[in-house]
C-alpha cells in the first residue's frame, strides 16, 4: 500500500538554502518513491494569519511554487495545489471547530507564546491576538484530515499541531461512529541537518542570516557566501572543520568523498577566502540548473497557474466526496426522506434487512468470518486468525470502518480489503471489470450500512 504523505508550505518569504536542504530537497526525494503518494500544498490561508501584505503574499506564492517545481517536483506524480483553491478545507475547518475544545486551543504553543509575551509586557493577555492565530491548529488539522494523510513531515515545532489533528480526527470518528478520518502521524526527519546561517546560528529569516536559494541569481549567492562568519585563522593555519558553518553547509551539498577532501584541505590550512570560493562552486554546480528552470517558471506564471489548477482538481477529487460523507453524517442532508424520529420520540424503528458478519472455524481450526450483503450474498471472506479474540476484534473494526476508509486492492482473480496496510479479507472471484465494479459497490454499501448501525 502507498503511504500518503502530506505537507504544507506557508507562503510568506522567499526560499533560502536552509529551506532547500531541510525541507524541499528531502520532500521531493521522498515523493519519488514508489510507495509514497505525496501531497504538497501552499498554505496560503495560513499565510493570511501572518501577513496582510497582499503583494508579499502574491509574490511568495509564486516564488514558492516556482521553487518547488524547479527543484524537481513532478506535478504529474504528486498532488501539488494551493490551499485556497480547495473550498472543502475551510468547510472542514468549521466542522472541526465545532468539536475543538477551546481549552486545547488555549494550550497551542504559538497562541500561548503570544499570551506570555503580553503578560510580560503587562498588556491584556489577548492583545494583538487574532482569532486566526487562535484557530491556526484547526485549519491545519483540516488540511491534513481532508486528505487522509498517514504521515506529515514537519519540524519539531509542528508536532503539537499534528497531535491536535489526531485528536480532532479521533473525536469526530468517535462522535459519528466510524473511521471517517485516518489519524495522521508526524514524521520528523532526524537525519536532515538544519543548515547553519551566515552567523553560525540556524539559518532562518528571523535571524536575518540566510543565503538565498535563487533570488538575486549567482551574484547574490556568491556575495552571501563571502559573508559567512569564520574564525580569524590565517591562510596556512589549520582550520577546525567540526566548528565551521562553512564546512557544514559544504557537507549538505557534497558527496562523502568531496567532503573528506575538503576537510583535509581545511586541516592543511586552506585560507577561508579560498574555502568560500570552493563552497560557492560546489553549491552553484547543484543550483545553477535549478535556477535556470526557476527563472523560466518565474517568467511564465500562467504556466504555474495551469499546474496548480490541475493539482486542485486532483485534490478535490478526494476532498469533495469526503466532505459529502461528512455533511451526511452531520445531518446536513438533502431533504428527500422523512427524518428518523429523534430518540425516544414515538414508534420503534422499523428493522430493515442489514448486512451481517458470520464467524466460523475453518478446516485447519483457524477462526474466520464472512461478510454477507443485506441480500445474503457473500462479499468477503476473512484471512484465518489463530485467535478468536483477534477475529472478533477485526469484525468490530470492520463494523465501524465505513466505505470511505476502506482500502481495497485488486489482485489477479479477486480483490483484497486492507486495514492498516494488512490484507484482512478477500472478495469472491471477480475476474472481469464489470464483476469487480459490482462487487466493490456492494462491499462499499455494506460497509456503510454496518458503520451506520455501529
Ligand atoms: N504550519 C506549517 C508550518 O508552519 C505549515 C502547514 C500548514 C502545514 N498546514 C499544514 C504543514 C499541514 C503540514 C501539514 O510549517
Amino acid at each position: 500500500m502507498q503511504t500518503r504523505i502530506l505537507t504544507g508550505i506557508t507562503t510568506t518569504g522567499t526560499p533560502h538554502l536552509g529551506n532547500y536542504v531541510g525541507a524541499i530537497r528531502p520532500a521531493i526525494a521522498a515523493s519519488r518513491r514508489a510507495d509514497v503518494d505525496a501531497f504538497f500544498f501552499m498554505a496560503d490561508y495560513h499565510a493570511l494569519i501572518k501577513s496582510d501584505d497582499a503583494t508579499r503574499i502574491e509574490r511568495s506564492r509564486l516564488e514558492i511554487a516556482a521553487t518547488w517545481l524547479a527543484a524537481g517536483l513532478d506535478p504529474t506524480r504528486v498532488t501539488f495545489y494551493r490551499q485556497s483553491d480547495i473550498p472543502e478545507i475551510p468547510e472542514l475547518t468549521w466542522f472541526l471547530t465545532c468539536i475543538a475544545s477551546k481549552g486545547m486551543l488555549n494550550r497551542a504553543h504559538a497562541y500561548k507564546a503570544a499570551v506570555d509575551r503580553n503578560a510580560e509586557a503587562g498588556e491584556d493577555p489577548d492583545a494583538g491576538v487574532t482569532a486566526g492565530l487562535y484557530m491556526y491548529p484547526v485549519l491545519m488539522a483540516a488540511d491534513i484530515l481532508a486528505f487522509d494523510a498517514h504521515k506529515v513531515p514537519v519540524g519539531r515545532d509542528q508536532i503539537q499541531h499534528i497531535e491536535m489533528a489526531r485528536d480532532l480526527g479521533q473525536r469526530f470518528n468517535h462522535l459519528h461512529g466510524r473511521e471517517f478520518f485516518v489519524l495522521p502521524e508526524a514524521q520528523i526527519e532526524e537525519q536532515v541537518a538544519t543548515l547553519p546561517g551566515l552567523d553560525g546560528r540556524k539559518m532562518s529569516k528571523s535571524y536575518d542570516n540566510t543565503i538565498p536559494l535563487f533570488a538575486g541569481g549567482k551574484k547574490r549567492l556568491r556575495e552571501a557566501i563571502m559573508r559567512i562568519v569564520t574564525d580569524s585563522r590565517a591562510p596556512g593555519e589549520s582550520k577546525d572543520p567540526g566548528n565551521s558553518a562553512l564546512f557544514t553547509i559544504f557537507r549538505a551539498f557534497a558527496s562523502e568523498s568531496e567532503t573528506d577532501a575538503f576537510r583535509r584541505r581545511l586541516l592543511d590550512g586552506l585560507g577561508w577566502g579560498e574555502a568560500k570560493q570552493v563552497l560557492y562552486d560546489r553549491i552553484e554546480t547543484d543550483v545553477a540548473p535549478l535556477r535556470e528552470r526557476y527563472e523560466t517558471f518565474m517568467a511564465d506564471p500562467a504556466a504555474i497557474e495551469v499546474i496548480l489548477q490541475d493539482g486542485a482538481r486532483k485534490a478535490r477529487a478526494i476532498a469533495t466526496p469526503k466532505i459529502a460523507a461528512l455533511r451526511e453524517a452531520l445531518g446536513l442532508r438533502p431533504m428527500r426522506t422523512a427524518p428518523t424520529p429523534a430518540r425516544g420520540a414515538g414508534e420503534p424503528l422499523k428493522q430493515s434487512r442489514a448486512p451481517r458478519l458470520a464467524s466460523f472455524r475453518d478446516a485447519d481450526g483457524h477462526f474466520r468470518f464472512r461478510l454477507f450483503s443485506a441480500e445474503g450474498e457473500e462479499l468477503l471472506l476473512s484471512v484465518p486468525f489463530a485467535d478468536p479474540k483477534a477475529a472478533g476484534a477485526m469484525q468490530k473494526r470492520l463494523k465501524s470502518l465505513g466505505a470511505a476508509a476502506a482500502v481495497v486492492q485488486e489482485r489477479a482473480q479477486d480483490m483484497v480489503l486492507e486495514i492498516d496496510g494488512k490484507a484482512v479479507a478477500n472478495t469472491p472471484e471477480c475476474p472481469d471489470v464489470t464483476a469487480r465494479k459490482l462487487a466493490l459497490s456492494q462491499l462499499r454499501e455494506a460497509l456503510d450500512q454496518l458503520a451506520a448501525q455501529a
